[in-house]
């Protein structure tokens, strides 16, 4: 969808400002051009706009920036309902996986599906998020662990950007789970990762960031940091899934690359910590997984926020830990499991998120200059947004200036 070239005068918005603690905002207008802000301030009192300018009248409704959606793994085929079940008659996450089970059979199911069919499936998640007011998302691949099925998945990922209204940025997780054919052989499949599939990938433009899984079924440190500097080498920016299920120092080693984030962080301990908020690292909390995990180890949320490491928060959205479409949902979690107050959740799913993303367009804020992407929500209370649960409270979304209309579900292609 193209951005709106014509203006817009956004009249009695509440919009809730970055650090909003609690309170009814005041009302405010906000003239929005060729997608972005150019003007904001108090209700009435908008200088004249250009001719012909439309009008559209919030009545009053809350407004927040679109939310971001920083971390997802939204393309993959099938599902894993089978190994829930498992779960929940007592086997772990890691006894699935080292028998051969979890990532690995989302791969085997990815690897055999077309692009149309992924993208089928995907494209029903996204319209999820974005029912929920998601405007960026970021989405990885690591399905495929091959360079065949790896493009496939971030082709998938690049074309959902351009079917709807809405940011998406790649991230390229190639060591995100040793395939079955490099058994044993892991570092002969970094080889392939750091040589072959990373450089390929990024010459055909279909990788933003590059992620690793460091954890004792993932990579190890030392794989992690070649990956690190393959994507040195390519001027891409890093992250990891780091101290998920153990302490493996990864955290430390993605600050040392200064990663956009390091995510998960249930075992994160104090100098970790202290090296994220040194290298300006987001932590990307992801209640949805430790919830679908029933993980009892809470990641250090008093010690991140005494030290001041923007938190983050997304859904994490994937057939294995996290099979979750739902944003709002997670700043339920995040303030009841992780006790995070609705002020310091919303600011995760919008200024602490963009800076996760990496995408200089999306700030997650709404200020002159910003690209106009905001929600209208039909609630009266800021805190209403982590308070219910199920309620549809998105009444619209507008992206780069143009509203997609009401969004009252998930809409198909
Ligand atoms: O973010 N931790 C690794 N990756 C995913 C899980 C992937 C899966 O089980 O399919 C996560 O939790
Ligand atoms: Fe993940």
């Amino acid at each position: 969808m193209a951005s709106d070239t014509s203006a817009t005068l956004w009249k009695n918005l509440r919009v809730v400002p970055a650090g909003w603690t609690a309170g009814i905002p005041e009302l405010q207008d906000m003239r929005v051009q060729e997608g972005r802000i150019r003007w904001m301030g108090s209700a009435g009192t908008a200088p004249t706009g250009p001719a012909g300018e439309d009008t559209r009248d919030a009545h009053g409704a809350v407004v927040t920036p679109g939310l971001i959606d920083c971390h997802t793994h939204l393309v993959f085929g099938g599902h894993r309902a089978a190994e829930f079940a498992q779960r929940l008659a007592g086997a772990s996450y890691e006894e699935i996986s080292r028998a051969g089970g979890g990532i690995v059979s989302s791969v085997r199911a990815t690897r055999a599906q077309s692009e149309d069919e992924l993208f089928i499936q995907a494209v029903r998640r996204l319209d999820a998020l974005r029912a929920e007011g998601v405007t960026a998302v970021e989405i990885k691949s690591g399905y495929g662990l091959n360079l065949e099925a790896e493009r496939k998945m971030l082709r998938v990922a690049r074309r959902l950007g351009v079917a709807r209204p809405i940011t998406v940025r790649t991230t390229f997780l190639g060591a995100h789970a040793l395939p079955p054919e490099y058994a044993g052989r892991p570092d002969d499949y970094i080889d392939q990762v750091c040589q072959v599939m990373l450089p390929a990938l990024h010459d055909e433009g279909l990788v933003d960031a590059v992620d690793v899984f460091c954890e004792r079924i993932g990579f190890t440190l030392a794989q992690s940091e070649r990956v690190f500097q393959a994507a040195v080498d390519c001027g891409l920016p890093v992250k990891m899934h780091a101290e998920q299920l153990s302490l493996m120092g990864g955290a430390a080693l993605a600050a040392r690359y200064k990663a956009l984030s390091a995510d998960h962080l249930e075992y994160l301990d104090e100098a970790g910590v202290v090296a994220l908020r040194d290298a300006g690292t987001v932590a990307v909390l992801l209640p949805g997984a430790y919830y679908f995990l029933r993980e009892t180890q809470l990641p250090p949320v008093d010690l991140l926020r005494r030290h001041g490491v923007p938190i983050a928060l997304a859904t994490d959205s994937n057939p294995g830990t996290s099979p979750n479409t739902s944003l709002l949902m997670v700043l339920n979690m995040a303030c009841t499991l992780f006790r995070m107050t609705v002020g310091e959740a919303l600011d995760a799913v919008t200024v602490h998120a963009a800076k996760a993303l990496g995408c200089p367009q999306v700030t997650g804020r709404l200020q002159v200059g910003d690209r106009a992407d905001f929600v209208i929500w039909d609630v009266d209370d800021p805190a209403e947004l982590a308070y219910w649960i199920g309620l549809p409270r998105c009444r619209e979304v507008v992206w780069q200036g143009a509203a997609s209309g009401a969004v009252t579900g998930p809409r198909h292609s």
